[in-house]
Parts: C-alpha cells; structure tokens; sequence
C-alpha cells in the first residue's frame, strides 16, 4: 500500500471514448454506493470508485468535519492531496484518461475541493449537493473545465446562498458552470440524474 493507497473499486470501460468516472461517495457510504449511479450517468464509462479514509463514528468520509457544514479546513486540504495522488496512480495502473468527478454531498464537496487545489486532476465534475469546501481558497486556474453543480431547492444542509457561491467561484476560477436548482433536498431525485447523464453526453459530443 502506498501512502495514497484507497479501498476502491474499479470497473474498466465498455465502450471507448466515454470519459473516466471518479465516482465520490457520501457520508457512510462506500465505494459501492454510486457504481449504479456511474453507469446511468454514463454507460460504458471505466468508473473509479474510492471509499473515504476518514471516520466519523464508523462512517467512512472524504475529510474532517467539526460539525455538519463546518469543515476542518486543514484536513481538507491533506485529503484533497491525499485523493489527487491516488487518481494519478490509479491512471497509470489503469490506463485511464483524466476522470469527470461524480461527487454527492461530502463526495461533491471534496471534488470541489479538488477542483480547486489540484485542477490537472479532473476533466470535470458533476457535484450533487455541494457545498463551498474551504473559506480561503487558493486561485485556482480551471482554464473552462466543465462542471454541473446541482443544488436541492429544499437542502437543509446546504443553503441556497452557499451552493450560488460555489457556482461563482469556481466560475471565477475559469471553469464552464452550469448550476440548476431542483425541486429536491439533500437526496437525490430522478432529475439529478437526467440532468447528470444528458449534460455527459453533451461534453462527450463536443469533444468528439
Ligand atoms: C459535509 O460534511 O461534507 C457536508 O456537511 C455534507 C455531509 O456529508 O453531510
């Protein structure tokens, strides 16, 4: 094991040309949870599936939290180092090209963390529930990396005023935000998915 070694789970592509999944779990979930997920949002992506290394009373996270919505910034700065390593080598050892993040809740919020402190490591990110990750935030060069950010209107973790800001950073940093607001909570709806899977498949076309 490598110092940047996570439990994981990788599923190969089945059609060449979709893009990589780095698929990010809630709290408690595991590297199980969005595998179904993934391959709605995109069939026949290689999806690469982490469990979060940190426990908050058992329940595996992607960083330290000190209570719901207040972060242990400094963690999340380590384990935002921590995954970006981890997604390098997964590259090499898989072959894969660089992933579209698919992260719900504390999973879309260290990809947006990512995003923000290692923007080579992701192609882009769908962030499902996402809240801003860190309160000073470096400059971050995202160059119009693709990025969907889908908030629930009802969130009672996620203020509508925090998830309008982490659309306008980011799209201060560079990248292409697109930010819908659904009739939804924190959970996911059938909408989140649509959404996730025809916006994929638009960044696929003008790739193509
Ligand atoms: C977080 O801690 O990342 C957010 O509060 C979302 C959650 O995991 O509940």
């Amino acid at each position: 094991m490598t110092e940047s070694a996570f439990i994981h789970r990788f599923e190969p592509a089945t059609s060449a040309g979709s893009a990589p999944l780095l698929l990010l779990h809630g709290t408690g979930g595991d590297e199980n949870d969005l595998l179904g997920l993934g391959k709605m949002i995109s069939p026949g992506s290689a999806l690469l599936s982490p469990r979060g290394r940190v426990l908050e009373h058992g329940m595996p996270r992607f960083f330290r939290r000190l209570a719901e919505g207040v972060f242990d910034e400094d963690d999340v700065r380590l384990r935002a180092r921590e995954l970006g390593d981890f997604v390098s080598e997964s590259r090499q050892r898989y072959g894969i090209a660089a992933p579209v993040a698919v992260g719900f809740s504390n999973g879309a919020n260290i990809a947006a963390a990512l995003l923000l402190l290692k923007p080579d490591v992701l192609a882009g990110a769908i962030l499902l529930r996402a809240m801003v990750p860190l309160s000073d935030p470096p400059k971050a060069e995202l160059g119009g990396k693709p990025v969907l950010l889908l908030s629930g209107q009802a969130d009672p973790i996620v203020p509508a005023s925090n998830s309008a800001r982490l659309a306008a950073l980011l799209s201060q940093a560079g990248a292409g935000v697109t930010h819908k607001v659904l009739p939804a909570g924190h959970q996911l709806s059938q909408a989140d998915v649509t959404l996730a899977r025809d916006w994929i498949g638009n960044i696929a076309a003008e790739a193509a």
